[in-house]
């Protein structure tokens, strides 16, 4: 079958020119009983991830604007083709200028609160003299390195409780205006996700979520988070250190309870969480997604998914590709939001959901619910302790390979220190936790048995789910309400060698995805599964999900999803099929949100370690 949709990264430029109908025979087969699949029509492929990701910069800091300006005639050859490419909503202006993300300009942070919120200033304070010192790390490790441990181990420990809660009762007594307070810390976060921030002269908008800068940023802020904290009981214990909340492990996936013991005497407890979920005994679904609380999964459904999640997510769905593991490059100039990483989406955001949502879980999030509050909630850092020890695990377990971009090693955070001194640190220096001085207390993995590798729904069923074209949306991006399938073209319709496979991903490409970015969203993912009842999370069926916690600003988003699929065609035997079937299914923010195009491609991000 030849398809329309089939793209690689220069073929595609003729299917642009003609865009044609899907084969005839795909139009009769629904009419006849029930459809399996509801359907669009000519949703385009997503032309630009590839552009935007090529990484050309690994040996010569100025082979990328060599690359940009070829990816660009390649822009316009699609845009006179019919514009579809400028209608994916990608990148509006990714070649201007190529070059790392510059640390901020304290004194031009902007406070972007809504009117009908009270003024809750994200800026920091501004400085009479702003005296910036560049952060070095030390030549080698630290004799001891301070250890963070599982927060439900860590609880036993009664002489750490009473010290870690002794130092976060000491930062919330500081003066707000302390760089060091508990106030300022938070406001960290939310200057740096809230659109306060800008860099050069057309002043646009630092971003630390939904790209290559989400694991850096947060573990540097983590690092100062952790050494002010250790300051401030330096008598009790100077080797203090953060514990992680361990939701990828049985034992860890509830609401650890040294945050909630004893209520609001406790230094650890935030009143702005769901009440529902601090009960002792409420699991942490990792799928979760706003109000989705009347769901009928059981504690045992939920513990079995939420390690299918992680496996998918650290394992089969990540395969060493480092967009999907870190998410996409970001780089001076590029769309601050150009598509997260596994981890970031799945479970990051979904935990912020499953904490931070208003008693009834409808109305919205408050603190670790929406981005310019969540750093106000003190689980927020055990929260992202575990995330970073997943970059951690990654790493030194795995055998994963940080990215060797220059435009990523070298971008640049602010960050006050115990001193309250202003530091400059750059990406390079976050790459080591040993030479930070801190590691991770080793847990059992559970989710790294095979047991928790997904398996086909419909393994022997070769019948293809059908597809009804029509031309329903000739217009993109179209906003989406209601289930939608659609057929997508393969680049490689064969059966690739492991090593073509270990080096590069098979990714499935989302693109153009946009909404307001105070919405919460969610949508899963399904490849040739039946759309009328889409299967479990622990089938291959189930490629993945997006999820946006919302922003305080309104702004529209622009984003798209990526997900891993080597693995999934492979459970699906379908890795010779020409195209593959897949189904959106909205969840949260049904109708708020436009599509452009959807594509499988193969990554322009390939393992860095073969
Ligand atoms: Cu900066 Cu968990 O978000």
């Amino acid at each position: 079958m030849s398809s329309p949709l089939r793209t690689s990264a220069l073929s595609s430029i003729s299917s642009f020119r003609r865009p044609q109908p899907f084969p005839k025979k795909c139009q009769n087969t629904c009419s006849v009983g029930k459809p399996r699949v509801c359907f669009v029509g000519r949703l385009p492929p997503c032309k630009a991830t590839i552009n935007s990701d090529q990484n050309p910069s690994n040996q010569d800091p100025r082979a990328p604007h060599v690359g940009k300006i070829l990816d660009r005639r390649n822009v316009l050859i699609g845009l006179g083709a019919g514009g579809l490419y400028g209608a994916a909503g990608l990148d509006p202006s990714p070649f201007a200028f190529a070059d790392p993300i510059p640390p901020p300009d304290i004194d031009t942070c902007t406070e972007t609160t809504d009117p009908k919120i009270p003024t809750q200033e994200c800026c920091p304070q501004k400085p009479d003299k702003i005296k910036i010192i560049d952060f070095q790390l030390p030549a080698s490790q630290p004799a001891i390195l301070r250890k963070r441990r599982a927060a439900q181990d860590a609880a036993k420990d009664r002489v750490y409780v009473a010290n870690y809660k002794e130092a976060i009762r000491r930062m919330k007594s500081l003066d707000i205006n302390d760089p060091r307070s508990f106030w300022s810390q938070a406001n960290v976060h939310c200057a740096y996700c809230e659109g306060s921030y800008h860099y050069g002269e057309k002043k646009l908008e630092i971003q630390v979520h939904s790209s290559w800068l989400f694991y850096p940023f947060h573990r540097m802020y983590l690092y100062f988070y952790e050494r002010i904290l250790a300051s401030l009981i330096k008598e009790r214990d100077p080797n203090f250190a953060l514990p992680f909340w361990n939701w990828d492990a049985p034992e860890g996936m509830y609401m650890p309870t040294i945050f909630e013991e004893d209520g609001v005497i406790n230094p650890l407890y935030d009143p702005y969480r769901n009440d529902k979920h601090r009960r002792p005994g409420r699991i942490v679904d990792l799928n979760y997604g706003l109000g989705m609380d009347n769901n009928t999964r059981d504690t045992d459904t939920i513990e079995k998914y939420n390690l299918f999640t992680m496996h998918n997510k650290m394992l089969s769905g990540a395969r060493w590709d480092w967009c999907l593991f870190f998410g996409h490059p970001y780089r001076a100039g590029d769309n601050p939001n150009p598509g997260a990483g596994n981890i970031e989406l799945v479970p990051h955001n979904t935990v912020h959901d499953w904490t931070g949502t208003t008693q009834d879980s409808t109305q919205g999030g408050v603190d670790m619910g929406i981005f310019y509050s969540a750093g106000r909630d003190p689980v927020f850092y055990a929260h992202h302790a575990n995330v970073d020890r997943m970059w951690y695990l990654w790493k030194n377990r795995f055998g994963g390979k940080d990215i060797k971009d220059l435009d990523w090693l070298d971008t640049e955070f602010l960050f006050y220190d115990e001193n309250k001194q202003l530091m400059r640190v750059k990406v390079r220096d976050s790459l080591d936790t040993a030479l930070l001085g801190y590691e991770y207390q080793s847990v059992e993995i559970p989710w790294i048995d095979d047991n928790f590798k997904p398996t086909a729904r419909f393994p022997t069923n070769k019948t293809k789910p059908q597809v009804l074209f029509t031309e329903h949306h000739t217009k993109f991006p179209f906003t989406w309400d209601s289930t939608i399938s659609v057929e997508v073209a393969r680049p490689v319709p064969r059966r690739r060698s492991d090593s073509e496979k270990a080096k590069q991903q098979e990714v499935l490409v989302v693109g153009g995805i946009g909404f307001p970015a105070n919405e919460s969203v969610k949508f899963d993912v399904y490849v040739n599964d039946d759309a009328d009842s889409p299967s479990g999370l622990d089938k291959s069926e189930f490629a993945g999900s997006f999820v946006h916690i919302p922003h305080r600003h309104k702004e529209k988003i622009q984003t798209k999803l990526t997900l891993g699929i080597t693995q999934l065609l492979e459970d699906l035997r379908a890795e010779e099929d020409s195209s593959v079937v897949v189904t959106l299914v909205p969840r949260v923010g049904i109708g708020k949100v436009t599509l452009s195009c959807i594509t499988i491609e193969l990554s322009a991000c390939p393992n860095q370690a073969l």
